[in-house]
């Protein structure tokens, strides 16, 4: 399963890049708001930090030309851009152009099947369904993500699915059991996949019990 980090701070992006686990960046406009630095200069950050590897940049229009517009400017920007669209009428046709094109989508905000397969039929590399806003509403997120992939296995889509509002490391581990493509992680979260409670009390013993070890080499 790939990795993708889930931020739009540069910081974070580095500390999980430093892991060398990176496989993407997502950002949405919420991510790049909490920044509160201006949207280029986040965007040219990322870019330096990720140039090799995808990274998906939000459209803020929800017209067709106005997505567009704004999806070939970014992609300007570099050959790994992915251009975020969200799940509309217009945004389908956007991604057709951008298939065209070729540049590559990430249509977001899906919440069912149907929207999914709409999507995928439009030629989009990526989708984002959003597992933990509909935990959030009592739905089970990941069942949606288990018959996205059926309906991708079908009929041999090239789309790539997304694990989108990852909360917590259940929902990438459920990811991984599912065999997802793609989770795309808070920093938090993959940070807390790294922890076990036994793996603190377990080292805490060891160097305790290494102080009495004699003649160490090191
Ligand atoms: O990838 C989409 C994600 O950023 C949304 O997460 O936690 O706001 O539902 P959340």
């Amino acid at each position: 399963m790939k990795f993708f980090i889930d931020t739009a701070n540069v910081d974070e992006i580095r500390q999980a890049n430093s892991l060398r686990i990176l496989d993407g960046v997502t950002t949405n406009p919420t991510l790049i708001a909490k920044t509160g630095k201006p949207f280029m200069d986040v965007v040219k950050e990322i870019l330096e930090e990720v140039p090799d590897k995808p990274v998906s940049l939000e459209v803020a229009s929800t017209d067709y030309e106005g997505m567009v517009k704004e999806g070939e400017y970014l992609a300007q920007f570099g050959k790994n851009v992915v251009v975020k669209i969200p799940m509309t009428i217009d945004g389908l046709k956007a991604v057709k152009h951008f298939e065209y094109k070729g540049i590559k989508t990430n249509v977001t905000l899906i919440f069912s099947p149907a929207q999914a397969l709409l999507a995928m039929k439009a030629g989009a590399s990526y989708i984002s369904p959003f597992v933990g806003r509909l935990d959030d509403i009592s739905h089970t997120g990941m069942q949606l993500i288990e018959e996205i992939k059926t309906i991708r296995d079908n009929y041999d889509f090239h789309t790539e699915i997304i694990v989108a509002s990852v909360r917590n490391p259940l929902h990438v581990v459920e990811s991984a059991i599912i065999r997802a493509d793609i989770a795309t992680i808070p920093y938090k979260v993959i940070a807390q996949l790294a922890k076990h409670p036994l793996t603190d009390i377990g080292l805490e013993r060891f160097l305790k019990d290494w102080e009495s070890v004699p003649e160490k080499p090191f």
